[in-house]
């Protein structure tokens, strides 16, 4: 009997998940597409390396402003389509493709790539006004 219930729980969050990965536009998404949602897993798990002391083929992502240039269509980060979007490609990779990112040794976590997914799919909204800067978050990805 328990595991019945059991069962039925689990069905009952499927449906859930299920229903919230397809809402409508602006219908309830269960997971925040805001600017503030996606910064915090680039703090957490990018902006370490791509900052100041980035090697040249790397997209800067440690200000507001840096990141907003990578915006737009043909760009790192295609509005809407984090399949084309080469910034949400990398993180996808599998561990043994030599560009994952972040690279082999750190995991980021699948709740993080979902709201960098989410982020791109509303369209990469960006904070309007004064640049700011992305403090680095915990350690570096790949410290030990
Ligand atoms: C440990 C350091 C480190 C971390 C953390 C890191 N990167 Fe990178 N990233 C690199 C290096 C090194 C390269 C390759 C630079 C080169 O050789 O051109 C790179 C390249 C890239 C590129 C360019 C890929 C291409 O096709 O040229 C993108 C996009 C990128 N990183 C996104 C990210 C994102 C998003 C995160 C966080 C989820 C992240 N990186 C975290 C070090 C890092």
């Amino acid at each position: 009997m328990k595991l019945f219930w059991n069962l039925i729980g689990w069905a009952g969050v499927g449906v859930v998940l299920i229903g919230c990965r397809h809402a409508p536009e602006g219908g309830v998404v269960e997971v925040p597409v805001t600017f503030a949602a996606a910064r915090q897993v680039l703090e957490t798990n990018c902006v370490h390396c791509h900052g100041d002391y980035r090697l040249k083929g790397m997209p800067p992502i440690d200000t507001t402003r840096h990141l907003a240039k990578l915006i737009g269509p043909g760009n790192w980060i295609v509005p809407g389509q984090p399949e084309k979007s080469r910034f949400f490609q990398v993180v996808i990779f599998p561990d043994e493709i030599p560009g994952a990112m972040p690279p082999t040794g750190h995991g980021i976590g699948k709740a993080e790539v979902e709201v960098l997914r989410q982020w791109i799919v509303a369209g990469a909204p960006m904070p309007e006004g004064r640049n700011e800067r992305l403090r680095p978050m915990g350690e570096a990805p790949r410290s030990r």
